[in-house]
């Protein structure tokens, strides 16, 4: 099959296209013969050599944790059939695999047929991830939750996603993302200038503001973050998911689903990219001012 791939670690136009060996689901997995998947912050490190995880990464190494398409395989006792238009996540122990003309999934859901496929592929990891958080935060029904971090990948699908729950949300992002997160029902804010009362507070961002967001809510058992690995050390949950034995977010991708099918949910896209040119799709998911996902549209 073609596949997106790297063979050594540098920056994106390291990506090219390749022949590589088809998968095969194992044991409660599925292959699908994708259509989209996403470009996440993990793709950029381990294609950077930057990522810990990615030490002993076996090469030519295909990115993406994301996907999207219809089943054309199903391994034993996994529940779906030839045919299922469905979107998920890619077996997460080797960190990638989607950006190619098959993928193995180990989690996904039943794609709503209003949910294109383009965000569909951008999906799966995004909404696992929100649903962990919003989980460990116990967000529920007229809470305050402040995201910070909340105009990416990760940010604007927790953004809808606890606003679903009943939550009234406030996004921190830059003066230049609150146009972005107004269009997704969003309340935006500067971080430094939140004056109201919050309950909960998560970080997606990384960018050393945990203080700030114990301040703001009080405690630092109202905090959770995703992506600053200080937290511990503050009393703050680093959820980081089933890889670091915690509980997971995989039920939520049903329920993003369903929000979907009654227009309550989408996966904003920033850009979408042809598999060759995977190397501008990863130059565009690195920089500022980040508004959804990128995807790159997986058809050669
Ligand atoms: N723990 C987990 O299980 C898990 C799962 C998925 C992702 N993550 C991590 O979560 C983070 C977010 O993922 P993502 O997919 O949403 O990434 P993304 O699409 O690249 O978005 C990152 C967001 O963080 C903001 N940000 C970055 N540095 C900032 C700073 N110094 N000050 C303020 N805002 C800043 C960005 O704002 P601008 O674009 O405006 O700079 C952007 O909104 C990444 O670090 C990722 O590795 C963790």
């Amino acid at each position: 099959m073609l596949a997106v791939r790297f063979d050594r670690f540098g920056p994106p136009d390291v990506l090219d296209i390749g022949v590589t060996p088809e998968p095969h689901p194992g044991p409660g997995q599925i292959r699908i013969r994708v259509k989209a998947a996403g470009v996440s912050p993990v793709d950029l490190a381990l294609r950077a050599g930057a990522s810990p995880a990615g030490r002993n990464l076996a090469l030519p190494h295909i990115p993406g944790v994301d996907a999207a398409g219809v089943v054309d395989e199903v391994g034993p006792d996994a529940a779906a059939h030839e045919g299922d238009e469905v979107f998920g996540v890619v077996p997460l122990a080797g960190l990638g695999g989607a950006t190619a003309e098959f993928a193995i999934l180990d989690f996904w859901t039943r794609k709503p047929g209003r949910l294109p496929w383009t965000e569909a592929g951008g999906a799966g990891t995004g909404v696992e991830t929100a649903t962990r958080a919003l989980d460990l935060l116990e967000l529920g029904e007229g809470m305050t939750v402040l995201v910070h971090g909340a105009a990416g990948g990760v940010g604007s699908i927790v953004v809808q996603l606890a606003a679903a729950r009943g939550a009234r949300v406030l996004g921190a992002a830059r003066a230049e993302s609150h146009p972005f997160l107004e269009s997704l029902g969003i309340r935006p804010v500067i971080l430094g200038q939140v004056d109201e009362p919050v309950d909960r507070a998560l970080d997606v961002a990384g960018a050393g503001s945990l203080d700030d967001l114990i301040k703001i809510t009080g405690s630092p058992d109202n905090v959770v973050t995703l992506a600053d690995f200080e937290g511990p050390s503050k009393g703050v949950r680093l959820s980081m998911g089933r890889l670091a034995g915690q509980p997971d977010g995989r039920h939520g991708l049903a329920v993003a689903a369903a929000l979907a099918e009654q227009g309550l949910f989408r996966v904003p896209v920033r850009e979408v990219f042809p598999p060759r040119n995977a190397a501008a799709a990863h130059a565009l998911a690195a920089r500022s001012p980040r508004w959804g996902k990128v995807v790159i549209d997986v058809v050669y």
